[in-house]
């Protein structure tokens, strides 16, 4: 089995043993305690097993040759590759961000994340709501939230994020080469309500007011290049 695909099906049981998860709705209350017990060591495995992805494991030669066939008027903030995106459960995708170029700050209501550098480097700051906010509002009023930065490189660990930390975040390449990123996150969105903006109001502290999706922000999608290395059809039932 490719490390991508148990990568994809770790993440799938990782999530299915989430306590507040709707996946868990039906099942009774000793086995909820139980799934939560096993949840946090099964997302530290998660976290470890995507340290250890590299390029290779997810074609990132072919991944690199997309900029340069892309034809458009706009050129894009970044390419998005959907690895696997058909249950609600869990989203496994990768980003291929332009030089000099940014994700703009947006949030995971409810969600976990994890994001693994495989080539170039990014920036990420990232923000934590300062008291409990409900994100996946349609309106989401103003709130206060501190702000952490982190540079990753291909040999860092992911990047994480969950439900009440880290939970906004901007994505930024401040370099002159293409960053590619693999992204883990759970559950899969379903709201576009997600981008804001963020106002300094002191050293570390930030005001975040919600905005519209920002027209510079443009991605294009490509296929994944080593789809036909993973089986992962018996997950979607
Ligand atoms: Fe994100």
């Amino acid at each position: 089995m490719s490390k991508i695909e148990n990568l994809i099906r770790l993440a799938v049981k990782t999530f299915s043993h989430r306590r507040d998860a709707f996946t868990l709705s039906k099942v009774t209350d000793k086995s909820a305690s139980e799934s939560s017990n096993l949840f946090p060591n099964l997302l530290s495995e998660l976290v470890d097993r995507a340290s250890n992805l590299t390029g290779d494991d997810i074609g990132l030669n072919q991944l690199l040759q997309y900029p340069s066939r892309v034809r458009v008027r706009q050129k894009p903030t970044a390419l998005y590759c959907g690895i696997y995106e058909t249950s609600p459960l869990v989203t496994v995708c990768i980003f291929i961000l332009y030089p000099q170029q940014s994700i703009p700050l947006h949030s995971h209501p409810g969600m976990y994340g994890v994001l693994k550098l495989v080539h170039g480097r990014l920036l990420i700051k990232s923000y934590t709501s300062l008291k409990p906010v409900n994100l996946a509002a349609d309106v989401v009023p103003n709130f206060e939230a501190a702000m952490s930065t982190v540079e990753l490189d291909q040999n860092c660990p992911p990047a994480v994020l969950a439900p009440d930390k880290h939970n906004l975040h901007e994505v930024i390449n401040t370099s002159n080469d293409f960053a590619v990123c693999v992204d883990v996150i759970s559950p899969r969105y379903e709201n576009d309500n997600c981008y804001f903006q963020a106002r300094k109001q002191s050293t570390d502290v930030f005001e975040i007011s919600q905005i519209p999706c920002p027209s510079t922000f443009h991605t294009i999608h490509v296929p994944f290049p080593l789809a036909n290395h993973i089986s992962i059809e018996d997950l979607n039932n």
